[in-house]
């Protein structure tokens, strides 16, 4: 093994690699990931020292801090309140808790919170060949740790989506004590709605995982679940969401069993499984919040647009694009299926050599044991929309994409017009620049 200088030297030097790679070579569409603005950047810049700090404690039934165990917290605990509140604001919610570090956490205080509220271990979720996360499966977080037993919603391949009605047979003979709905390759909205009246036949609580479509949620674009009748959200605060990594679980506990279900969530989140909760995030979560009040709309709307835009044009030029019948997408992701082409491994690995980066992807009807080489790949546009693209420049991206996949041109070749585009959709849009702006947007 090489000595700890060279070790440092090389990290240091690798580290420095990526952001010049990622941030200014490549185009971005992994559909989980997300895009920070100037101002949420500096934000997290200008947080170093609550980086550092701790601030275990309590937090009341609208999420604001009860009680610390450590001292120096004055201003930590308003900034954790304020966060939250811009949470709440933002989403209409009447309580939050952004003590989570991630979407997983998100979930496994929410799952571990909602069984022990609802006395139950069953839960319902999408099958994992169909969507959900590893986190809601019986082989990752919910059933390998939380211990939860899995029972699917009925899914319709052809729909791309739950099948309610069989759904609700399946709720009714279970009787869960949690439902979830939201996912991972999630092109239109789940049935809530249809559901939620079986959920409260069987006295179950809804959860629903807005870990990818939360920028969307915010933009009113997709759905909006409180509204539409789950009980809870979880979220990752980075994936369409602009803000720093973390998470964040909301909703509006005006019943005696949500206001239960909260105070198992919060135990869950602390002591159960947070002590430091990455406070630095914050104040930045803040200002994502507020451009996402000022811009997200707008941008919600153009992301949902030229996903959709892009699955016409690929499906006119000869690519398998999933859910045709249904216009594609109604969230910020496509899927294709790239079978015919050398599978989703060969064609995400080739893209990668054009530095166009997106991921390979099973697809419902792929063998799901066969993870290494499924036909699908699924494709993000809220990186490339908060570059300022739109749908005529999203062909262009298209085009390219179509070379690749298409063995037109080789990846090398490719590659000089896709830094070529990268360079003329360098900035982002739909935020603020500084922290000084957001300021100044805030005071007049
Ligand atoms: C639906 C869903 N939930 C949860 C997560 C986990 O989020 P995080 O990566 O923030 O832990 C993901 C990650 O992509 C996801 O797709």
């Amino acid at each position: 093994m090489k000595n700890l200088l060279d070790i440092v030297s090389d990290l240091i030097e690798t580290a420095k690699k990526h952001e010049q790679y990622r941030a200014k070579e490549c185009i971005n569409m992994i559909a989980s990931e997300g895009i920070k603005s100037p101002a949420v950047c500096q934000m997290l810049d200008m947080s170093h020292d609550l980086a550092t700090r701790y601030a275990e404690g309590e937090n009341n039934s609208e999420g604001h801090v009860k009680k610390r165990f450590y001292q120096g917290q004055k201003y930590v605990s308003k900034i954790e309140d304020h966060a939250t509140d811009a949470i709440k604001k933002l989403f209409q919610a009447t309580w939050a808790d952004v003590r989570l570090i991630s979407g997983t956490h998100a979930n496994t205080a929410t799952f571990k919170g909602l069984a022990i509220a609802s006395k139950s271990n069953k839960m319902i979720v999408t099958p994992l060949s169909c969507g959900a996360h590893i986190s809601h499966d019986y082989t990752g977080l919910a059933g390998s740790i939380l211990g939860l037993d899995n029972i699917n919603h009925v899914y319709d391949v052809d729909e791309f989506n739950i099948d309610p009605d069989k759904s609700a047979q399946v709720i009714r003979s279970a009787k869960p004590g949690i439902v979830t709905f939201g996912g991972s390759l999630f092109l239109f909205p789940h049935p809530i709605r249809e559901l939620r009246e079986v959920c409260d036949e069987v006295g179950a609580y809804v959860a629903y995982d807005a870990a990818h479509v939360l920028g969307l949620i915010a933009g009113h674009q997709f759905q909006d679940p409180i509204r539409e009748g789950a009980d809870f959200i979880t979220a990752s605060t980075h994936k369409t969401f602009p803000g720093p990594q973390g998470g964040v679980i909301m909703g509006i506990p005006d019943t005696a069993a949500k206001e239960k279900a909260v105070r198992k969530i919060q135990h869950a989140v602390f002591p159960l499984t947070a002590s430091s909760t990455h406070l630095g995030r914050l104040p930045a979560l803040g200002i994502a919040c507020l451009e996402m009040q000022v811009f997200g709309q707008e941008l919600a709307a153009q992301v949902v647009k030229n996903a959709q835009s892009a699955g016409q044009y690929l499906y006119e030029n000869g690519i398998k694009v999933i859910a045709e019948h249904k216009g594609f997408t109604k969230s910020h992701q496509l899927a294709l299926d790239v079978r015919s082409f050398g599978g989703g491994n060969k064609i995400a690995q080739d893209l990668e050599d054009a530095n166009i980066i997106l991921n390979k992807n099973l697809l419902p009807y792929d063998d799901q044991s066969d993870k290494e080489n499924p036909a699908g790949l699924r494709v993000g546009f809220q990186d490339v929309t908060r570059h300022g693209m739109r749908e005529g420049d999203i062909k262009h991206l298209c085009d390219l994409i179509i070379n690749v996949i298409k063995d037109k041109r080789s990846p090398e070749q490719v590659k000089v017009d896709v830094m070529a585009l990268k360079k003329e959709f360098s900035h982002v849009k739909y935020g603020f620049q500084s922290v000084d702006e957001a300021l100044s947007y805030v005071k007049h």
